[in-house]
């Protein structure tokens, strides 16, 4: 993109009415590969590029927290070769990128359930998650071995144990209650979910959290996906009109 189209782009963005919280399903990499006659990881590693790009520019506008869907609980259905691939990617990127995430001043963390995920994946999140703990800028949750049913059942179980403990009146219960359950206690819910490849589904991403979030779709597919999208994507989102069910005055 010319730095003039940027500068342009840039300046249609409303400074103080920027999304919170940006949620991303990168969608589209092994068909990007197919279309350029390439293996499908080659287009998980394109799309690794476009991770940091997003990434840079959320951070340049003010974007508090952006939540990266990664590996599904339902991506183990993939052939074991592409798993592999898929759980060496966030070992790469962080051990390429974290100095540059540091001086950005990115705090790094993960939901999912990382119990399941290999030990040399796990140990590089570890590391991100504890080098950048103290960090106070913008928030990158990693979605790996996320599925929002299993997170939502995982809720309700502790909250089940907590009523037959004693420690919790079933009457209490209440949807905030129920929130604080979940892997992103206190975060607040997506403002935003960008959906690139073309496919107009949620795919068991943050099935709670959603409820009011505004979904940008495009037919872009996630390694051709660039700042320039992701800020028109912003800038669409501030011409919607928020009502959560009410009324505007
Ligand atoms: C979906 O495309 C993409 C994924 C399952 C993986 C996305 C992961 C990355 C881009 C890198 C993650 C990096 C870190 C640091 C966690 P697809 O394979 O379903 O594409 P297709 O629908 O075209 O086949």
């Amino acid at each position: 993109m010319s730095i003039k189209k940027d500068e342009e782009l840039l300046k249609l963005v409303k400074k103080n009415e920027i999304p919170a919280h940006v949620a991303v399903i990168m969608d589209g990499n092994g068909r990007w590969a197919k279309n350029k006659g390439l293996p499908r990881i080659a287009g998980h590693k394109a799309g690794m590029d476009t991770l940091r790009e997003i990434i840079s520019c959320a951070a340049e506008i003010g974007i508090k927290v952006m939540t990266f869907y990664a590996f599904s609980t339902e991506n183990w259905k993939r052939p074991p070769w592409e798993v592999k691939y898929l759980m060496k990617l966030p070992e790469e990127y962080l051990q390429k990128e974290l100095c540059t995430l540091m001086e950005k001043n990115v705090v790094i963390k993960a939901i999912g359930d990382l119990s399941r995920l290999p030990r040399k994946t796990l140990s590089a999140v570890n590391y991100a998650l504890e080098s950048t703990r103290n960090n106070t800028g913008l928030t990158i949750n990693f979605a790996l071995n996320y599925g929002g049913r299993t997170e939502i059942v995982d809720a309700v179980k502790q909250i089940a144990q907590k009523v037959v403990e004693g420690n919790l009146d079933i009457n209490k219960i209440d949807s905030h209650i129920f929130a604080e359950h979940l892997y992103m206690r206190g975060v607040p819910d997506p403002d935003l979910l960008i959906r690139p490849s073309g496919e107009l589904r949620i795919s068991n991403f943050l099935l709670w959290q959603i409820a009011y979030t505004e979904m940008w779709f495009t037919r872009i597919l996630w390694p051709d996906f660039n700042r320039e999208h992701f800020l028109r994507a912003i800038n669409e989102y501030q011409k919607r009109d928020r009502r959560f069910g009410g009324i505007n005055k």
